[in-house]
């Protein structure tokens, strides 16, 4: 089985809570006998959709842009079975860079207008890969996910394509010592996520208890934590990165 992780966040290492994510269940994955490749969408150039249907209709399947999408991410994306959207959640939703390589995506349908359960869809002029739904916030509220995952089962569930949703709110102690017991259990139900995907074609609801569970009984500890750092960084002039980098160092 070949997997495409696409990881739209712009921030790396264990300051991007997306990657930790992302890295837990590319190893399941991996674990369960998946050749998984991971692309770090910031370091690519994928130019915007321009919306002329080019690729309806003068080159039917292919984009007009010369970019890293057109010539490297889109075969591959094509060539996978599963393709992972990894992406933190701002303003609610997936990121803009990845909106913009979904958006990109728009050559694999056909322009022609068809109707399912009342709902106008395009149909699929080539197969479409499955897809895996990863996304982390900083709010401690499970339904902050709630646009994005009605986004993803409005527009891939009319083609029966999602094999896996993980959300992860409070994502941001999920490199803090203090949770250490929560946080390790949920990086390993994350492992054991990407192995049934790949086993399974699904996740269990045990495990995706586990990845949502909640890290804080009382959201007012995490309010207090959250604001004394927020006020340490702005009374000493740091990005959250160099106050931790700070602390650490
Ligand atoms: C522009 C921006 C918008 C954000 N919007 C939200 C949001 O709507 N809800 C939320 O809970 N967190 C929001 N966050 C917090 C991020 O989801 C959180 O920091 C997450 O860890 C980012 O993923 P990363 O660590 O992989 O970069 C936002 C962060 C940024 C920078």
């Amino acid at each position: 089985m070949k997997i495409l992780a696409l990881n739209s966040s712009p921030r790396t290492g264990i300051q991007s809570k997306t990657e930790l994510m992302l890295d837990h269940l590319v190893t399941g994955m991996k674990e369960a006998g998946a050749e998984v490749e991971v692309v770090n969408l910031r370091k690519k150039k994928i130019n915007s959709c321009m919306g002329c249907f080019t690729c309806w209709t003068k080159t039917p399947g292919k984009c007009i842009h010369e970019d890293d999408m057109t010539n490297e991410l889109y075969p591959k994306w094509l060539e996978a079975d599963i393709a992972i959207y990894a992406t933190p959640l701002y303003h609610y939703t997936m990121n803009a860079t990845m909106k913009a390589f979904i958006e990109r995506t728009l050559p694999v349908v056909e322009p022609f207008l068809r109707e399912r359960e009342g709902n106008t869809y395009h149909p699929l002029r080539q197969k479409h890969p499955k897809l895996c739904f990863l996304s982390v916030a900083g709010f401690p509220e499970p339904q902050v996910f709630n646009q994005l995952s009605a986004w993803v089962n409005f527009v891939y569930g009319q083609y029966g394509i999602v094999v896996g949703e993980m959300y992860r709110p409070l994502a941001e102690v999920l490199d803090l010592p203090f949770f250490r017991e929560k946080v390790d259990d949920i990086f390993s139900a994350t492992e054991q996520a990407g192995k049934e995907i790949v086993q399974a074609g699904k996740i269990s609801p045990e495990t995706m208890a586990r990845i949502t569970q909640p890290i804080v009984d009382d959201k007012k500890e995490f309010y207090e934590m959250g604001n004394k750092m927020w006020e340490a960084c702005i009374e000493k002039g740091l990005t959250p990165k160099e106050f931790m980098e700070q602390l650490e160092g």
